[in-house]
């Protein structure tokens, strides 16, 4: 194993043996274990019981699972294979519905299929590799252009909270939220980090706090219920998030919680900075309201992590796994392509509209 996170990629395509190859971040903080999967049910099951997760990440392992899918396919017709690597491709589609880089991530593979229908087969798949790498490849760049942008915006020894898992475990090096961080590391700048715990899966406990605490961080693990109290005290100086789903309007799509630490952060006048890539970025859902939000077992709020249950049998849960934070809450939307401020429905389309990198600041 590296001496740290920073060391290894969270998602990796074994080539030799035709494997994804994650780390399994259901066992972490205890155990660092890495999964090799060469099925389609084994891919799916990883992004549905979050083994491998973050928007970033789900992106990059679907498009592996696809490509995987597509190299076993043993024929040679090309309108078999387009139907084929469909089924594979709605497959993996129904893994997850929030994080909009799964299915950005499935509909690039897919071009490459439909682009080449008078190619044949082979190339087909030829084609379909290099682009699962690019998707790959291209993430760790996107990830450090986000975090320069970031750390433009704090200074040394500031306090910052972020909410769940947006760091590398969430993406394949450097994350989102924590990409200012881990850059600002390496140029000797100090941060203190709060992170808040995420209930009810603790990938800010489990997951936040193993990165940074692996990298020397000054970090706080805080239940999300101290957020307000961290806040009053002026211990934040910025709040860093990732997300799911940016919706044309600015809106922000997170794990469940963060809109109450954008509340929050509004009512003591700490900044709300959301790290998206643009691969994040939704413009075809015009508002928060139009992103599908993900419900997740009872058990995950009732049961899991506990020694024994600790609600009586039969309640009533409500377990959304996201929310949306209202784009009034966010200061400014940090992407691979500069910094968009309000109003995110004319900054967010420049993003797209531009050739050169627009830069919001
Ligand atoms: O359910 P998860 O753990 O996949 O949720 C992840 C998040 O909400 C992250 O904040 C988000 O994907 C940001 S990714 C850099």
């Amino acid at each position: 194993m590296a001496d740290n996170i920073l060391g290894f990629d969270t998602v990796a395509i074994d080539e030799e043996n035709r494997a994804l190859v994650i780390i399994d971040q259901t066992k972490l903080p205890g155990r660092v274990e890495f999964l090799s999967l060469t099925k389609q049910e084994d891919i799916h099951r990883a992004i549905r019981s979050l083994q491998v997760r973050g928007a970033p990440a789900i992106g990059v392992a679907a498009a592996a699972g696809v490509y995987l899918a597509a190299l076993g396919t043993d024929c040679a017709d090309y309108d078999t294979f387009l139907a084929k690597f469909r089924e594979s491709k709605e497959y993996l589609a129904a893994s997850r519905p929030t994080a909009v880089n799964l299915f950005w991530a499935l509909d690039r593979m897919e071009r490459v299929v439909t682009d080449n229908s008078g190619a044949d087969v082979a190339e087909i798949k030829r084609l379909l590799r290099l682009e699962a790498l690019a998707i790959r490849g291209a993430d760790r760049a996107v990830c450090r252009a986000i975090g320069e942008y970031a750390l433009s915006l704090i200074r040394d020894g500031d306090g910052i909270l972020t909410h769940c898992n947006a760091g590398q475990l969430a993406a394949v090096r450097y994350g989102t939220a924590l990409a200012p961080i881990y850059i600002g590391l390496e140029r000797g700048l100090r941060f203190r980090v709060y992170a808040d715990e995420t209930r009810p899966l603790l990938q800010g406990a489990r997951l936040t706090c193993f990165e940074l605490a692996a990298l020397g961080v000054e970090t706080t693990l805080i239940c999300d219920g101290m957020a307000s109290s961290v806040m009053q005290k002026g211990l934040v100086d910025a709040v860093f998030v990732g997300c799911d789903r940016v919706a044309a309007n600015g809106d922000v799509c997170n794990k469940i919680g963060t809109s109450g630490a954008a509340i929050i952060a509004r009512h003591y006048g700490v900044p709300f900075y959301v790290c998206a890539p643009t691969s994040t970025i939704d413009m075809s859902s015009g508002s928060g309201a139009d992103i599908p939000i993900e419900e997740r077992p009872p058990d995950e709020v009732t049961e899991m992590w506990y020694r024994e249950r600790m609600a009586p049998e039969g309640i009533g849960v409500y377990n959304p796994a996201f929310d949306v934070t209202e784009n009034g809450l966010v200061t400014a939307v940090i992407t691979e392509r500069g910094i968009a401020r309000p109003p995110y429905s004319d900054t967010l389309r420049r993003i797209f509209s531009d050739s050169g990198a627009p830069v919001f600041l």
